[in-house]
């Protein structure tokens, strides 16, 4: 375990464990009481890294820009092995598809959010290689999926002003949560 270092929780702030030295009993130092000693503040490029969320109303989007015609590119090289060469077909998820009949969930007939796509590409795809796409390239396969969903035209550029301003056909098929009286999370 000596040299161990991994990120154990995000409660009150990051912390990254480090190993105590054998047999050393943990306790709480008096300027960190709650820590028994172990780990140390996490550094600001180590919570960067992390810190990718993107909320429905656009927070978080980083700067760069993509059109259908760049996400194109990225596609056939990187998405389409799985999602068939226009979205739809291959062995995973198709992502283009808008017939509520149809009984499958699809970005262009269940997802409320536009924002989500960046979020969930950035965060998640390509499938075998997560966290490898630049900004501009996850802009750009945002863009040519929402037109390929007819949502936006192909000439429209995806930003962190355009993304958050696109109406999705879900939209309105969600209802807000107003329940009370246990614990509110939205
Ligand atoms: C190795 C196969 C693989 C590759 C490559 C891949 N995906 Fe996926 N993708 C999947 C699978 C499997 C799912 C379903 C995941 C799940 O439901 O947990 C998925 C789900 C998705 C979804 C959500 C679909 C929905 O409505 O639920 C989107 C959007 C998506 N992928 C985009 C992309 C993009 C963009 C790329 C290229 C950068 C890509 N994927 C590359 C396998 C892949």
């Amino acid at each position: 375990m000596v040299g161990w270092v991994g990120v154990v929780g995000i409660i009150g702030g990051l912390w990254v464990a480090a190993p105590a030295a054998a047999g050393q009993q943990p306790s709480p130092p008096s300027d960190h009481p709650d820590s028994f000693g172990l780990g140390r503040p996490a550094t600001t490029s180590e919570i960067e890294a992390l810190d990718i969320d993107v909320m429905p109303d656009g927070t978080g989007l980083p700067e760069g820009s993509g059109t259908a015609a760049d996400g194109a590119r990225t596609w056939t090289r990187t998405c389409r092995g799985c999602h068939g060469p226009d979205g739809e077909g291959g062995t995973a998820a198709p992502v283009v598809g808008r017939d509520p009949s149809s009984n499958r969930s699809t970005v262009g007939n269940y997802w409320p959010y536009a924002t989500t796509l960046y979020d969930y590409i950035n965060r998640a795809m390509p499938r075998n290689a997560p966290g490898s796409l630049t900004a501009p390239q996850v802009y750009g396969l945002v863009a040519w999926i929402l037109a390929k969903n007819d949502i936006i035209t192909t000439e429209a550029v995806m930003d962190a002003r355009t993304l958050p301003a696109v109406v999705m056909p879900a939209r309105d098929r969600f209802v807000r949560d107003d329940r009370r009286g246990g614990p509110e999370v939205r």
